[in-house]
């Protein structure tokens, strides 16, 4: 008997004993390849012993200590470090536990901002349907997928919500990319104007959806579009890498390969890549100017953040990224990943779309291609694969609702990004496993 509230009550879980590079090893000695990092979190695999060295240094100095106290020099590294690589115009970070906590940041910041600067009229925030920014209620309201609202729906703070740029799923067939692009990237005007020109706080999108739809990158000129709308009507653009940044898709954030300047950013995950748990929200000069010159302090905080050891644990992950050139390692493996793929499902009659930037790879699972027509929901296709995936010897990180949060499944992709050419085939052949298994 467990004494445990787990996730499902009615799953009995392998207990994990140990892990070593890309492998995960429970207690019966079962191996598993680690292809999605648990949740896009363990990017430079399991026991590097860098980050565990960091780790061990700093907890014989101070593991913590509290931020109205002090500040450390791990938080003070970390945070130069983050802003050395950050978007244009990003001057500060505020260190989090996590990706619900970067984002009810980001949420109250953007609010604190306009009230800062006397617009306290700005109240509504607009983000797009089939995204996913976390489970706590703020993150929960702002998230699009309404599997996931719907328990909570009285208590969630009003949130109005756009068509995600989702390709596969939107794109006319008499329209190009772009144009469908622009299409959906309107839609955020359209839906000022509904709320008010001067009402709205800001627009929240994942630059590469990650969870609720498959690794889903948005098409050419779209957060372009996105930008300038912002800028028109003065809303902020609040971008969400908490499962997408850190060097997930080939570049340290992923809104690089858009060309798109966020207001604000948070990110997660990767950070610690599951050595500690840590997140970050980043903002730029002009929000934190607001800030000091106003009230002059955040009206936010929480016991753990900028929590010395998860921040020790994070600069070292960070330098390998960036001066250790792990993350420009991702675009050479996830384009060999992609082309392993292509290989072994591209004619797959049930593989309707392989998509995704880096080593970011989503699988579009349908019961028909050419119609692009689901699996029936109740057959529940993804819980099927995580489980024969799971028996193979592959974690990975199948999903439902891939379409509208009740129909679609989908497997998404995210190995640790010291993989190997032999790993990819590996991926590869446990998926084709569990594929024939389940389809
Ligand atoms: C895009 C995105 N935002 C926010 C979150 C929430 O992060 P956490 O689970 O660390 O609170 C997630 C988690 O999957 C995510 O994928």
């Amino acid at each position: 008997m467990s004494s445990v509230f787990p996730r499902h009550t009615k799953s009995h879980l392998p207990t994990i004993s140990h892990g070593k590079g890309v492998y995960l090893y429970d207690q019966a000695g079962k191996q598993y390849f680690d292809g999605s990092g648990g949740a896009a979190v363990s990017c430079l695999g399991h026991g590097d012993p860098d980050v565990i060295d960091a780790i061990k240094t700093q907890l014989d100095s101070i593991a913590y200590a509290h931020t109205s106290f002090f500040t450390s020099d791990p938080a003070e590294q970390l945070a130069d470090k983050l802003i050395e690589h950050a978007p244009e115009g990003i001057e500060r970070v505020y260190l989090v536990s996590g990706g619900s906590e970067a984002m009810e940041a980001a949420l109250k910041l953007a609010r604190q901002y306009f009230f800062e600067i006397g617009q306290p009229q700005r109240k509504h925030v607009i983000a797009r349907r089939q995204s996913y920014h976390g489970n706590t209620l703020g993150a929960l309201a702002t998230g699009g997928n309404e599997w996931r609202r719907a328990p909570f729906a009285p208590l969630l703070v009003e949130t109005t919500h756009i068509s995600a740029c989702f390709e596969y799923r939107g794109k006319g067939e008499n329209e190009t990319a772009f144009e469908y692009g622009q299409r959906v990237a309107n839609e955020l005007e359209t839906e000022i104007l509904r709320l008010g020109e001067d009402s709205v706080i800001a627009f929240v999108a994942e630059p590469v959806v990650g969870a609720t739809a498959g690794a889903v990158p948005p098409v050419e000129g779209y957060f372009k579009r996105v930008r300038e709308i912002c800028d028109q009507y003065g809303v902020l653009l609040i971008l969400d890498e908490v499962m997408c940044g850190m060097g997930r898709t080939g570049t340290l954030f992923a809104s690089e390969q858009d060309d798109v300047r966020p207001d604000i950013v948070a990110v997660a995950k990767g950070l610690g890549a599951g050595y500690q748990p840590i997140g970050a929200m980043l903002c730029s000069g002009e929000i934190y100017a607001a800030i000091e010159n106003g009230s002059g302090f955040f009206q936010h905080g929480h016991t753990y953040i900028g929590h010395p050891t998860a921040c020790a644990a994070a600069l070292a992950v960070l330098t390998k990224l960036t001066d250790g050139g792990i993350a420009a390692r991702v675009s050479q493996m996830g384009d060999k990943l992609q082309k392993a793929l292509e290989r072994e499902f591209g004619d797959h009659p049930n593989i309707g779309d392989i998509r995704g930037r880096g080593l970011f790879r989503g699988l579009e699972i349908v019961e028909d291609r050419i119609s692009k027509t689901p699996f029936d929901p109740a057959r529940g296709i993804h819980k099927l694969l995580k489980k024969k995936t799971f028996e193979a010897g592959l974690a990975c990180y199948p999903m439902g609702g891939t379409i509208d949060g009740q129909r679609g499944d989908h497997i998404l992709l995210a190995p640790p990004f010291i993989i190997e050419d032999a790993h990819v085939d590996e991926i590869v052949s446990k998926l084709r496993i569990a594929m024939d298994q389940v389809l």
